[in-house]
């Protein structure tokens, strides 16, 4: 989500507005701003607008009806978790007497504890958010007595889960307060007027004096200055920093792609996909999906549909649900499927992934199996879109919007999305791998850690794909997930750098595709972990024979990994994790890889040729 807060001399609205414009790359789901009124009284008025659907929207119905001039004032861009992303559901929410306002970014984990609380005390609370449960909070907070910082500072010490929030109070009429636990928050700092936002591209039109909000701080911004502390008000130590980016680059945190940015985000959205599902007993807790356990366990078989990237992880998702849920599983493409006649019965579980949910051969494969009452389960990026509406079930992937064409932070939550769903299946119905799922489990939630392992050594990778710029095919060879995974590089090279790029089954080789190799071709490998014997085995030999006719072995194999050694011509180190896992370490560097080849070759990784972000036709 994006969020803006000022207080200053000018019309808070137009600053809040033209900031929320900048960042509406974080969200576009829904957009709302609240401003207090000028007035005489100590008292001001509160006056909020929102609206669903882009901020162009929110922009129209504040041109039909004006709120009143005021000099402070927040707003938002929703990229929704909880709830659908309609008018009632975007921000700022209120209190029951319309005195406190809140805007959030996050996830409130414990949100339904805190709701039915506040509802039991008599609270009406009229969203389906969490974050209205805090301004509700506030309001209890604030009848104890103190500002609106301290009782945002209790609040928080109840609040858990990822969040950062805003809030602004009519008795406090020169005052925002901001709050950070996970997602960024930065002040920028003027001249007898502040600012807060989620980016620093909100605000530098005004400002490019900063200053980086810590973990657990809460900051009280007025026009004639900005104190920091932490939750329990000590005076916290600050960061300031100069912004030298453009505007644009801003948008993009001063990366120059929004690719970049999102391959960098990665282990954030991958955390951000585990949040609040894993309880604190080590079990999995997905009562979100809307299919019960016994629906569950009355699977007898899954079929997996998707196009592209989204393919992919269905191919993955294959070996997770195989191994973990000792279900049968095939996965098709989407497009393909439609126009089956697959043998489908109310026992089968068919499960859709996709990250906008808007893509049309998706949509159409999911109408023709409903058509033969299919239980369907959606894997989605974006809340309130089609595809969520038309399954009977949907696990969000929490990747926040990916704005760059070519899917990569999407492509590693819709896997742990995989993972989460395999292993909760196999943890209702019971399966023989019980002590390894509930291992797996608690590996998961290690991945976040692997994946910013990978990013902090890709300037090899970099290097390594300069120098191959003007080669003109690439291969991929995989085992097992690295099959997949294989095709997923080749996937993102044609994408990107529009080459020549094959991923094959690493056993498949000798049946044909070793003829293509040639002397000095490019052959990339992903080597499963030593874990895995037989498969490592037969991989470590499939490099040796495509070494010995030539190719240019580019190993990527885990770290310790020293039987590769005298066969890899470069090797990629990623950080060792179970088999079934190495997909989201293994995918990064050739994410990397394809991105800086296509740069050097000066496309424009974000918008290739051809291409569209989210295809809604045939
Ligand atoms: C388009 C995009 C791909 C994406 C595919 C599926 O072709 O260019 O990057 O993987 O659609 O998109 P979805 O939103 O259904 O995951």
């Amino acid at each position: 989500c994006g969020i803006v807060g000022y207080v200053g001399t000018r019309p808070a609205l137009d600053v809040v507005v033209e900031g929320l414009a900048r960042l509406e790359y974080r969200g576009y789901d829904s957009a709302g701003v609240a401003v207090l009124a000028d007035g005489g009284s100590d008292e001001r008025e509160l006056v909020t607008a929102k609206r669903a659907g882009k901020l162009v929207n929110l922009r129209n119905a504040l041109d039909e009806t004006p709120p009143p001039a005021g000099t402070l004032g927040m707003g938002h861009t929703r990229w929704a978790t909880h709830g659908a992303p309609n008018d009632r559901n975007a921000h700022p929410h209120l209190d029951c007497s319309g005195k406190v306002a809140v805007i959030h970014n996050g996830i409130i984990e414990n949100f339904a504890a805190l709701r039915a609380e506040l509802e039991e005390n008599g609270h009406k609370l009229v969203s389906d958010t969490d974050t209205e449960a805090v301004a509700h909070l506030l309001e209890d907070e604030l009848r104890g007595g103190g500002t609106l910082a301290d009782a945002m500072r209790r609040v928080c010490g109840r609040l858990e889960g990822a969040f950062t929030l805003v809030a602004v109070h009519t008795g406090d009429p020169d005052l925002v307060v901001g709050a950070r636990r996970n997602s960024p928050l930065v002040v920028g700092v003027g001249d007898g007027e502040n600012f807060l936002a989620s980016d620093v591209a909100a605000f530098i039109a005004h400002t490019r004096d900063a200053i980086e909000l810590g973990q657990d701080q809460v900051v009280e911004l007025r026009a004639s200055g900005v104190t920091v502390t932490d939750f329990e008000g000590r005076p916290a130590e600050v960061k300031e920093y100069h912004v030298d980016w453009d505007v644009s680059a801003a948008e993009k945190g001063g990366y120059d792609y929004f690719m970049l940015k999102e391959i960098a985000e990665q282990p954030r959205a991958v955390a951000d996909t585990l949040l609040g599902r894993i309880a604190a007993d080590g079990r999995l807790v997905l009562d979100e999906m809307r299919i019960t356990d016994q629906e569950l366990r009355e699977v007898d078989k899954i079929i997996i549909v998707a196009c592209g990237t989204s393919y992919h992880a269905g191919l993955i998702a294959k070996y997770a649900l195989e191994h973990w849920a000792g279900l049968p599983c095939e996965v098709e493409l989407a497009s393909e499927f439609r126009y089956r006649d697959p043998i489908l019965s109310r026992s089968t579980l068919v499960i859709a992934i996709s990250q906008s949910g808007e893509t049309m051969d998706a949509l159409m494969a999911v109408r023709h199996a409903r058509e033969q009452h299919a239980k369907l389960l959606g894997i989605c990026n974006v809340n309130g879109s089609t595809l969520p509406r038309e399954c009977d079930g949907v696990l969000y992937t929490h990747a926040g919007p990916e704005v760059a064409v070519a899917s990569t932070k999407a492509f590693l939550t819709q896997l742990v999305a995989v993972y989460l769903i395999a292993l909760y299946i196999a943890q209702v119905r019971g399966t023989k791998w019980g002590d390894e799922v509930f291992a797996m489990i608690q590996l998961l939630a290690q991945m976040p850690e692997k994946v910013e392992k990978v990013l902090e050594t890709m300037e090899p990778v970099r290097e390594l794909a300069r120098s191959l710029a003007n080669e003109r095919s690439v291969l991929f060879l995989g085992r097992h997930v690295g099959f997949p995974v294989a095709l997923e590089g080749a996937l993102k090279l044609k994408e990107l750098a529009y080459m020549h790029a094959e991923g094959f089954a690493a056993g498949e080789l000798k049946h044909g595709p070793i003829a293509l190799i040639e002397e000095g071709l490019p052959v990339i490998v992903v080597v499963p972990p030593r874990a895995r014997a037989v498969l490592h085995d037969k991989i470590v030999s499939n490099i040796q024979e495509i070494r010995a006719r030539g190719a240019r072995t580019i190993v990527i194999a885990e770290e310790g990994d020293e039987t590769v050694e005298p066969f890899a011509d470069t090797l990629i180190r990623v950080p060792a994790v179970p088999t079934l896992f190495q997909p989201l370490v293994t995918t990064v560097p050739l994410q990397v890889f394809a991105c800086e080849l296509a740069t050097a070759k000066g496309h424009d990784v974000d918008q290739p040729r051809n291409l569209a972000k989210s295809v809604t036709v045939e």
